[in-house]
């Protein structure tokens, strides 16, 4: 039976009503129409699906959307102010952290999350956020480049 559900999704309380298994990347996709967040693997395998529920980044193919009823959610399509990019977000671009882009909004929502709480990671906390997410051009090493040029602009550390 449906059930209504509200979440605050990039700062606006919405809400819907629908089976309490249906997944939280569903929602957003097709009901939100948030279509930044990925369906990869369905299976928990590879982080295209990522956004962060209450600060904590979560894959959304694994997540019921009734285990965020009154959580706030904040996927890809949040991070920018108007036409100003979030730094994780810029610093994919200028190091050109992509190639097809579809691992591209869950590397990026990890690495915020990682940056929200570790404004200064070491390498290994970097390689500890990302090594759950796949990216299938195998831009492992400008990725990591992104995170730690991010990571260096929003505290304030010259690198
Ligand atoms: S689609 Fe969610 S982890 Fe792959
Ligand atoms: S850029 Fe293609 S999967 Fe990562």
């Amino acid at each position: 039976m449906d059930a209504t559900f509200t979440l605050t999704v990039n700062g606006q309380q919405r809400t819907v009503s629908t089976d309490p298994q249906r997944l939280l990347l569903d929602v957003l996709r097709e009901d939100f129409q948030l279509t930044g967040t990925k369906y990869g693997c369905g299976e928990g395998q590879c982080g295209a699906c990522t956004v962060l529920v209450d600060g904590e980044a979560t894959f959304s193919c694994r997540t019921a959307v009734s285990k965020v009823d009154q959580k706030s959610i904040v996927t890809v399509e949040g991070l920018a102010e108007g036409e100003k990019l979030h730094a994780v977000q810029r610093a994919f671009l200028d190091v050109a952290a992509l190639q097809c882009g579809y691992c591209t909004p869950g590397m990026i929502m990890a690495a915020v999350a990682l940056l929200r709480k570790t404004p200064q990671p070491t390498e290994e906390q970097i390689a500890a956020a990302m090594e759950r997410h796949i990216c299938r051009c195998c831009a492992y090493p400008r990725i990591l480049q992104a995170v730690r040029r991010a990571a260096s602009e929003l505290s304030g550390v010259a690198t």
